[in-house]
């Protein structure tokens, strides 16, 4: 079933661009260049605030979604992990619009959010990869991810199809809400549809991430640094790390970083830059900046313009291709992915079933 693959987690990583491709067929209309979604029984015009609530990489995201919601639609987003939400007596608006986001559809925590949503209310809708799961059986509004079954237990594919549906959903709520025009509809949904190219772009950067393996497997430490909507990149690519390699990492706000953690930084700890070229760039950047004073090594993820700028001086660069800011956090998903999957490849653990985690988190 691995075909030509080593493992679950390569296999799903490499299908990306084509289940990334095949999610958005069902989400836009290339020739109208619209997006299309499935019938939506509510009035979106009338939605003045969205709570998305997730675990683990569908959190990260929600994250992003958060963004592009605010940003595109104007409507204010409220995120939270499922374990948490539940238990600080969330305030939902009455009529308000809850959604949730999993792979599995059966994740303990979320479903018991998604009930106490039900209970109060609120109309729910779900971005989920298992079709039949119980989370697609009770959502008022369904929106499948087209990733196909996901079975190495760090998420890959699964969070880049998330992504997919999610930017088509912003950009949806966007028209219905008179804050797009008709000719950025078509522009969203161009650089959309560039993101399968993009996504190949970046696999083919799989050899030369392997070759820094080496350089990140014996650390103790790992830190990962971003920005804006490539911040939850950041997290994410420490989660994978952590939950493959066991080697500790943390994901930070790139401007966080004088907070606190910089203490952390010595020669010991390479420090993931996530920067693509884009509004974010030249403050990651200086972020990155005051990493390399303090002798920090830096492995600086961005497209050959930004490497140009900011490249030299770091222990290694991933070149990925020039992307539009709103595809990058679907594009940067594949070298946090590649990086945590052969550094693990390299200390030889249990890729597809690391130790102490289950695919479906079924308890609370
Ligand atoms: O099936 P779900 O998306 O609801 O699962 C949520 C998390 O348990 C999951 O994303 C977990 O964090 C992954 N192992 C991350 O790679």
């Amino acid at each position: 079933e691995k075909g030509p693959y080593q493992h679950f987690m390569q296999k799903e990583i490499f299908e990306q661009p084509t289940v990334v491709a095949q999610t958005l067929r069902s989400y836009l209309r290339p020739l109208e260049r619209q997006v299309a979604l499935p019938q939506i029984d509510f009035d979106i015009s009338a939605v003045n605030r969205i709570t998305i609530v997730a675990c683990g990489t569908s959190y990260y995201a929600a994250m992003v979604a958060k963004y592009w919601f605010e940003s595109f639609a104007r409507v204010p987003v409220d995120i939270d992990f499922a374990s948490e939400f539940r238990y600080r007596d969330p305030i939902l608006p009455a009529g308000g619009l809850a959604l949730f986001i999993s792979q599995s559809g059966e994740t303990a925590d979320t479903l018991a959010a998604l009930r106490h949503c039900k209970a109060a209310g609120q109309t729910i809708a779900v971005v989920v990869n298992v079709p039949t799961s119980t989370m697609a059986r009770e959502a008022d509004l369904l929106l499948p991810t087209h990733a196909g079954p996901e079975i190495g237990v760090a998420s890959t594919k699964a969070f880049t199809c998330q992504l997919a549906v999610l930017a088509a959903l912003a950009a949806h709520f966007a028209v219905k809400k008179g804050r797009m025009s008709a000719a950025e509809e078509a522009e969203i949904v161009a650089h959309l549809m560039e993101a399968p190219a993009s996504l190949n772009l970046a696999l083919e950067h799989d050899d030369e991430i392997k070759a820094m393996a080496p350089l990140i497997a014996p650390a103790r430490d790992v830190l990962y640094l971003g920005r804006g909507p490539d911040f939850p990149l950041a997290l994410e690519g420490a989660l994978k790390l952590k939950e493959i390699s066991y080697i500790h990492a943390e994901g930070y706000a790139a401007g966080e970083m004088k907070h606190g953690p910089i203490a952390l930084i010595d020669e010991a700890v390479p420090v993931i830059v996530i920067a693509p070229s884009g509004p974010h760039f030249e403050k990651t950047v200086s972020n990155m900046q005051e990493v390399r004073a303090r002798g920090g090594k830096i492995v600086l993820i961005s497209d050959a313009e930004g490497l140009a700028e900011a490249g030299a001086g770091c222990l290694a660069t991933i070149e990925m291709p020039r992307v539009h800011p709103l595809i990058a956090p679907l594009v940067y998903a594949v070298p946090v992915q590649l990086l945590a999957y052969h550094v693990a490849c390299f200390k030889g653990t249990d890729v597809d079933q690391p130790r102490n985690l289950a695919k479906s988190v079924t308890v609370e």
